[in-house]
């Protein structure tokens, strides 16, 4: 049994750790200012302990380091509405708050576990993105590119630690979903088009819908999340966390009106009519997966169809359908 602590627990991908974690027997704090939503479902667990404060509070991050063995570090200011609209915010988390958990981790001598983001290959056309491949980003008159860059300067102190003998192990994850994602109608495209979905409203995509994304359930993302925190050659990585299957956003939100039976049709909005000029789309975003396959043992196994079906069903289990 291990003790784990995951900043930012309380969140999406946070939550799923923490219930697999629990899963194969360890010992789990998470500390995290949101509420506890996502995990209260944990809160009567024994092994689980939910710390409600920030990662800039020194004394009780210092506290939780001390005490785990191992850091999953997740807590960061995340969705296109913060870059664009409070990019402060996200610098200060992503950047700052990930210096002072670096700086502890490194006190205490645990090992952390990064999470970074297909963003940081920006508008790079090498595709499939190969972990090593070159970064390519917009000028900082657009906002968008703050998220990918704050995330970028956590990934340069994550090696700066490394040098100096911090194990480290950064994850760059691509698009995951699926139950417990943002709110209807917030965050990410598929939790937008799900709120459109459930009403009837036609599905609103951005620009033309030739933009590709790869789309990865929470649990094969999940399943690469807790391998990265064993296994001992992925220390000193990057690992991109994804399916290698493309799709269009207009393809999504065809086959999201298709699997839920919805009456909904697409519409197509220009993308300066919600970003303003603060917004740059990606065309194409793939991961190479060899490293997850190879160094982790993880095959992406939930297809897209299945995934969205499972996704679809939880929202509408949930009742929060309008
Ligand atoms: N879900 C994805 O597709 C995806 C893709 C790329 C990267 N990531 C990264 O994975 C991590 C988790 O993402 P998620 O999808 O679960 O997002 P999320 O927004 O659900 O989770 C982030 C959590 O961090 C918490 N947080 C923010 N500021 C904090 C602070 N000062 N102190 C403590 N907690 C704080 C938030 O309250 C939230 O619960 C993030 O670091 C994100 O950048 C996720």
């Amino acid at each position: 049994m291990r003790r784990v602590l995951i900043t930012g627990g309380a969140g999406f991908l946070g939550s799923h750790l923490a219930d697999a974690l629990l899963a194969r027997g360890d010992e789990v704090a998470i500390l995290d200012t949101a509420g506890d939503l996502k995990v209260r479902h944990l809160l009567g667990n024994s092994r689980f302990r939910y710390v409600r404060d920030s990662i800039f509070n020194r004394e009780i991050l210092e506290g939780l380091i001390t005490w785990c063995d191992v850091v999953y570090h997740l807590a960061a200011v995340v969705g296109v509405e913060h870059y664009v609209g409070d990019p402060y915010q996200v610098l200060n988390v992503n950047v700052n708050g990930t210096q002072s958990v670096l700086t502890l981790a490194f006190k205490a001598q645990k090992k952390v576990i990064f999470s970074s983001t297909s963003e940081v290959y920006g508008k790079s056309s090498s595709v499939p993105f190969r972990e090593d491949g070159d970064r390519v980003l917009g000028s900082t008159r657009i906002d968008r590119w703050c998220y990918s860059t704050s995330k970028a300067v956590g990934e340069h102190f994550c090696f700066a630690f490394h040098k100096i003998g911090l194990p480290v192990v950064v994850l760059r994850y691509f698009n995951v979903y699926g139950p417990r994602l943002d709110r209807m109608d917030v965050g990410r495209v598929i939790t937008i088009f799900l709120g459109q979905l459930l009403r009837g409203e036609p599905l609103t995509v951005i620009g033309d819908g030739r933009q590709t994304r790869s789309f990865t359930y929470v649990d094969d993302a999940i399943r690469a999340t807790v391998a990265a925190g064993l296994k001992e050659e992925a220390v000193g990585g990057i690992i991109n966390i994804g399916s290698d299957k493309e799709v269009s956003i207009k393809e999504l939100a065809e086959l999201m009106i298709a699997l839920s039976g919805s009456t909904s049709s697409v519409t197509f909005v220009p993308q300066k009519s919600i970003y303003g000029d603060s917004y740059e789309d990606i065309p194409r975003r793939v991961p190479d997966n060899s490293r997850m396959r190879e160094i982790l043992g993880v095959t992406p196994q939930i297809s897209l169809e299945d995934g969205l079906r499972r996704t679809i069903e939880w929202f509408r289990a949930q009742g929060i359908e309008p």
